[in-house]
C-alpha cells in the first residue's frame, strides 16, 4: 500500500506522456490535485496498540510519545472496543488480576500480540499464576526483553561537543531514599532527601539541582539482579556527580556505562574504607568521573508518577509500527527470575 502515491504517479506520467499529442486526460491531475496528505490517498496504516490498563490507574497524556520522544508509529489507544482491530495490547503486570478476570474475554485475534510491560525487579514481581505462555512479547529493563525500556547513555554527535561545567558543590554525599546508608554515615556526612525525609517529593528541578549539588549520590537499588540497573543512576549522570553504586556486580554496569563514570560498592572491603577513599579523593581524581561526558551523553528521565510510564509505552507502540515476526514467550518468571 505504501506504493500507492508512486505508483499512481508513476501511472499518470505514463498516461500523461502516452497522451502528449492528444488533449491531456483530466483524471490524473486533478485527482492528485486533490490530494493535500498522504492519508487521503492510503489510508491509515499505523498498527492500533491497546493500553489494555492505565498502569497503578495513573492516566496521562498518549500524546506524549510525540512530545518527549518523537513517536507516533501507531495509534495508541486506551479504547477496549478497538481491541479485535488492535495489532498490540499492552498489559500493566500489576494490574492484573490473581483470576485474570480483568483480562480480555473475548476471542484474541489470531495476529494480535500481547504485551507484558513490567519494569520492577523479580523480588518485587507477583507470579500470577496463569501468565506464565500467555504473551508474544515483554516490555521491560532488561537487555534481553523484546522490548527494552532503560535510560541509556547515547553517543554524542562529534560537533556537539560541550565543555563540561561542574556544578557547584555544597554536600559530599548525597541519597534520595536508606540500609548501607546507616553504616556508612558513621564514618561521612550524608544529606538525605525525598519524601520520608522532607516531607515531599522532590520536583523535577529540585531533583536535578539537588543532586548537582553534591559531589556523590548513592545509587542504591532495592535489590540486585541482573540489569536492574534504575533511574537512581541515570539522575546523577545527568546532574553532573558521581554515582555510587550498589546493584548487580560492577561487571553488569560496565555493560551499560564507562567504567569510569561511576564507583562501585564492591570496589571495597567496608564502608569506612570506602569513606576513606572519597574523603580523600584529589579534585584531578574527582574530574576523571566526568570524562565519558565528551563521548556519551545521559538523558534526563521523566520523574513524575504521570511520565514515568510514559517511555516504555511509547517504545512498544514504536516496536509494533515494525513488528512482523511470529513471537511467543514461553516461561515468564522463569525468563524474569534468571
Ligand atoms: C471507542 O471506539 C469506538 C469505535 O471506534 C467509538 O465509537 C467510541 O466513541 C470510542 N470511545 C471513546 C471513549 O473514545
Ligand atoms: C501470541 O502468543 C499466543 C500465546 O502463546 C499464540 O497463541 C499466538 O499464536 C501468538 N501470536 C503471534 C502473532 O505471535
Amino acid at each position: 500500500m505504501r506504493l500507492a502515491i508512486p505508483a499512481l504517479g508513476l501511472v499518470c506520467s505514463i498516461v500523461a506522456f502516452l497522451l502528449y499529442f492528444e488533449p491531456p486526460s483530466p483524471v490524473c491531475p486533478s485527482t492528485l490535485a486533490n490530494v493535500n496528505n498522504y492519508e487521503d490517498v492510503v489510508p491509515n496504516e499505523k498498527p492500533i496498540v491497546l493500553l489494555w490498563f492505565w498502569p497503578l490507574g495513573v492516566k496521562f497524556d498518549l500524546k506524549g510519545c510525540l512530545t518527549y520522544f518523537n513517536i507516533d508509529s501507531c495509534v495508541l489507544t486506551d479504547n477496549r472496543t478497538l481491541y479485535s482491530q488492535a495489532k498490540g495490547v499492552i498489559f500493566f503486570h500489576k494490574n492484573i488480576a490473581g483470576d485474570l478476570q480483568n483480562m480480555p474475554q473475548e476471542p484474541r485475534p489470531a495476529v494480535q500480540k500481547w504485551i507484558w510491560y513490567h519494569v520492577e525487579s523479580p523480588t518485587n514481581t507477583a507470579k500470577t499464576p496463569g501468565l506464565e505462555n500467555l504473551f508474544n512479547l515483554t516490555l521491560s529493563y532488561r537487555r534481553d526483553a523484546d522490548i527494552t525500556a532503560r535510560n541509556e547513555l547515547t553517543i554524542r554527535k562529534t560537533d556537539m561537543k560541550e565543555d563540561f561545567v561542574l556544578p557547584k558543590k555544597d554536600k559530599l554525599v548525597c541519597w534520595i531514599r536508606k540500609r548501607y546508608y546507616k553504616e556508612l554515615s558513621k564514618h561521612i556526612k550524608v544529606d538525605l532527601f525525598g519524601t520520608a525525609y522532607t516531607g515531599h517529593r522532590l520536583s523535577y528541578e529540585e531533583y536535578y539541582s539537588t543532586i548537582a549539588s553534591c559531589k556523590f549520590y548513592l545509587s542504591f537499588e532495592n535489590s540486585l539482579h541482573r540489569d536492574y540497573i534504575t533511574e537512581k543512576v541515570n539522575g546523577p549522570l545527568v546532574a553532573g556527580t558521581v554515582p555510587v553504586v550498589l546493584g548487580p556486580p560492577r561487571e553488569n554496569y560496565e555493560e551499560f556505562l564507562p567504567a569510569d563514570a561511576f564507583i562501585h560498592i564492591n570496589d571495597f572491603p567496608d564502608a569506612k574504607s570506602l569513606a576513606k577513599f572519597l574523603l580523600g579523593m584529589t579534585d584531578a581524581a574527582y574530574m576523571r568521573y566526568f570524562e565519558w561526558r565528551k563521548f556519551y551523553e545521559a538523558t534526563p528521565h521523566l520523574l513524575s508518577i504521570y511520565n514515568e510510564f510514559i517511555q516504555p509505552i511509547c517504545l512498544a507502540c514504536d516496536h509494533m509500527s515494525r513488528d512482523v515476526y511470529y513471537n511467543v514467550d514461553h516461561d515468564l518468571y522463569k525468563w524474569y527470575s534468571t
